[in-house]
């Protein structure tokens, strides 16, 4: 089964939205070249409103860079899916290693807010991937198996072949330390295995799981020749519209 490959920038904490939008429109003209591949960008939530407009006759597809677990209420800082589906939003990340570490967010956040975007709509991306120091003490494996199942509970089979998973080994964010092309299809592949046992075959070969995690120009050819690997989710190289053209531009 082929899958639709998808090339997704995660800009993080970095743009205003007048800059969001500037890179909107080249990556809009970027992805008009390829009719075979689907491109996404999370921009802050800020920018979400002004780079939908811009985005409004394009294929790009807006992403946001999380989700809360209720539609609405007294949950002060938070965006609902509600709020996100409004503003022509298609897909969220979800437990992104930056959330996991740095505001702590666990399992079972991530298992309800991917819920919740479900319920919307939303194509959420999960993120999930181990520690330096969980690959040193081989736990890679079980890391993630943990992650996946919880952060995939009870979700019912028709709804888990539309989730985007991403492997990021937090290792190899912001590094410049990429995971290998064979350890990221040797994790890839161990996923898949995984979606097979939680559900079924067929949804194991639907599901799009992407790399992420110091994806460049000049490692995103090898990356994407492996057979398990469906895209990426790119941070750094995502911010300028040649690297991030080139990574499109995938051979
Ligand atoms: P870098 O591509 O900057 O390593 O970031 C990866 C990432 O966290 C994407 O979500």
């Amino acid at each position: 089964m082929s899958r639709r490959p998808l090339l997704a920038g995660n800009w993080k904490m970095y743009l205003t939205s007048g800059e969001a939008v500037r890179l909107a429109q080249a990556i809009a003209a970027i992805s008009r070249e390829h009719t075979d591949r689907d491109v996404m960008v999370a921009p802050s939530f800020t920018s979400l409103a002004a780079v939908a407009a811009e985005l409004r006759n394009s294929a790009v597809l807006l992403g946001a860079q999380n989700v809360a677990w209720e539609q609405e209420g007294a949950y002060t800082g938070e965006i609902s899916p509600r709020m996100l589906t409004d503003l022509g939003v298609r897909m969220a990340i979800i437990g992104h290693s930056e959330r996991r570490h740095i505001f702590g967010e666990d399992n079972v956040m991530v298992n309800q807010r991917l819920l919740a975007a479900l319920d919307a709509g939303l194509v959420p991306v999960l993120c999930i991937g181990e520690t330096l120091d969980e690959r040193q003490a081989e736990a890679t494996f079980k890391v993630l198996e943990t992650q996946l199942c919880e952060g995939l509970e009870n979700v019912p089979p028709a709804r888990a072949e539309q989730v985007v998973l991403a492997y990021e080994p937090v290792w190899a964010i912001g590094t410049g330390k990429t995971a290998t092309p064979q350890q990221a299809q040797e994790v890839h592949h161990f996923l898949r295995q995984l979606l097979a046992g939680l559900y079924d075959k067929k949804i194991a070969e639907t599901v799009r799981v992407l790399y992420g995690g110091s994806v460049k120009p000049d490692n995103i050819d090898e990356l994407m020749a492996q057979p398990d690997i469906d895209g990426a989710l790119v941070g750094g190289a995502a911010l300028n519209p040649d690297s991030f053209a080139r990574i499109v531009h995938f051979t």
